[in-house]
């Protein structure tokens, strides 16, 4: 499965395993990790090495990637007129996860060549009916053939053929990283790789890893702990509430709302994440209406209110002491606070306990022109926000500037 992007823009695009058993399985070399360079490798393959290596900072800036689960067909049409075209253009970083089966090399070059997407790679390690795998299983993984026959030379081939920035591995839970041989392929597509210096990769490279090791962590699928965490993380999550995959009898009620979808996004990014979001294509590659609607959604959104998102970090507070369904997420030069107001207060009046404003500081609400009055008072920060702002949004966000920082305890 394969990946793709640039600064602003990823694509992710994901290969089915099984169309590649015959292609890639390759039995003719045992040892694939020796190195051919002499220079003394940077990564060894132990965990304390390899979690040394930082995250390109390309991942955390782009905070929102699109994983789109597709079925058998082609997608030659996928690098021109699909409406992803105007989408990104709207929303401006995204990354996208695609599967598919078929045409994988014409894909990524039309990508490559018609876009400034960049490629990257969703790949499961786990073969439930494979041979190779049933044999090292029923050995308590003491065998290793699976991966030496198999993983690894695929894996190796995926990347050097198609350059992935994102390695999204998968389907490690019945074996250890020890027997998936995840470092030593970790310190090879660190050292050696050809996107040894931006390719990213997830935390699910064997049974006791996900959130302890690896690049990004993804613990658990739609993990979205409501606090700050100290690594990087991302929420995997489907639109379908229910399902990874296009269902026809799905129901309205299981999509989320897009007031739903933003939330997932601001508490994300707000905690450190970054929100993966799954879209299920039919079986023709069709992205039915609802999936457009919301996809559209979050781009206008992210139109008007991005600013509150890309190339932000967390701020020392999270969600305010006084109005706890508003977070917050500050400029990496921290001369911009945003407040992402998810309800809208009933008279009007946002009550913040958690900062304190000098006289000279300023609030504007993204996509309206005039700024806002507001009052600080000794134990909280009242603003008033046009009444004739709340239409309908999914959310609102202040733009705060020039503030006293307080992580306040009145
Ligand atoms: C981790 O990185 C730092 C600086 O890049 C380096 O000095 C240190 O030796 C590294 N530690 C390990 C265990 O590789
Ligand atoms: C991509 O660009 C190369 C070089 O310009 C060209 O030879 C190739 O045909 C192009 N491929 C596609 C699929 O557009
Ligand atoms: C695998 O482990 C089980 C349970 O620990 C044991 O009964 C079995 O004999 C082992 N099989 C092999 C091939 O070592
Ligand atoms: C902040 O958000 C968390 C997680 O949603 C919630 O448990 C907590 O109550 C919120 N804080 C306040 C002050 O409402």
């Amino acid at each position: 499965m394969l990946l793709i992007y640039n600064l602003c823009t990823v694509l992710i695009l994901c290969v089915s395993v099984k169309a590649y058993y015959n292609v890639i399985a390759r039995t003719d070399e045992e040892n694939n990790f020796i190195s051919r360079s002499t220079e003394i490798p940077k990564y060894v393959p132990t965990w304390s090495s390899l979690d040394n290596r930082s995250l390109p900072s390309w991942y955390d800036d782009a905070k929102l990637g699109i994983f789109i689960h597709w079925g058998v067909f082609s997608v030659p049409s996928f690098g021109s007129e699909w409406f992803w075209n105007n989408w990104k253009e709207e929303t401006k970083s995204v990354y996208v996860h695609i599967f598919f089966f078929y045409e994988l090399g014409e894909l990524a070059e039309a990508i490559r060549n018609k876009t400034d997407i960049r490629f990257g790679l969703y790949h499961s390690l786990y073969e439930w009916y494979n041979p190779l795998y049933i044999t090292d299983k029923k050995n308590n993984f003491t065998t290793d053939r699976f991966i030496t026959h198999k993983i690894m030379p695929e894996l190796r081939e995926l990347v050097e053929t198609y350059k992935p920035e994102i390695i999204w591995s998968d389907g490690d839970w019945e074996a250890s990283d020890t027997y998936w041989k995840s470092k030593e392929f970790l310190a090879w597509l660190y050292n050696e790789s050809p996107v040894k210096d931006t390719v990213v990769v997830n935390d699910r490279w064997g049974s006791n890893m996900p959130c302890h090791h690896g690049g990004f962590f993804t613990c658990s699928d739609r993990f979205n702990p409501g606090v700050l965490l100290p690594h990087k993380w991302e929420n995997c999550m489907t639109i379908d509430k229910k399902s990874w995959g296009f269902r026809r009898n799905a129901a309205l009620s299981e999509y989320y709302t897009l007031a739903g979808l933003v939330k997932e996004l601001v508490i994300t990014v707000s905690c450190g994440g970054n929100l993966l979001m799954n879209v299920g294509p039919t079986k023709d590659g069709i992205i039915t209406p609802i999936y457009e609607e919301r996809l559209r959604g979050i781009g206008a959104w992210l139109a008007v209110n991005g600013e509150a998102i890309y190339d932000t970090k967390p701020w020392t507070v999270q969600n305010d002491t006084l109005t706890g369904s508003v977070w917050y997420t500050i400029s990496k030069n921290e001369k911009q606070l945003f407040a992402s107001i998810l309800e809208w207060p009933d008279n009007n009046i946002l009550s913040l306990g958690s900062l304190k404003l000098s006289t000279n500081s300023q609030i504007y609400l993204l996509g309206y022109s005039s700024v806002i009055p507001w009052k600080q008072s000794n134990d909280k920060l009242e603003i008033n926000l046009p009444p004739n702002a709340h239409k309908g949004q999914p959310a609102w966000v202040l733009k705060i500037e020039i503030f006293q920082s307080v992580h306040t305890s009145y």
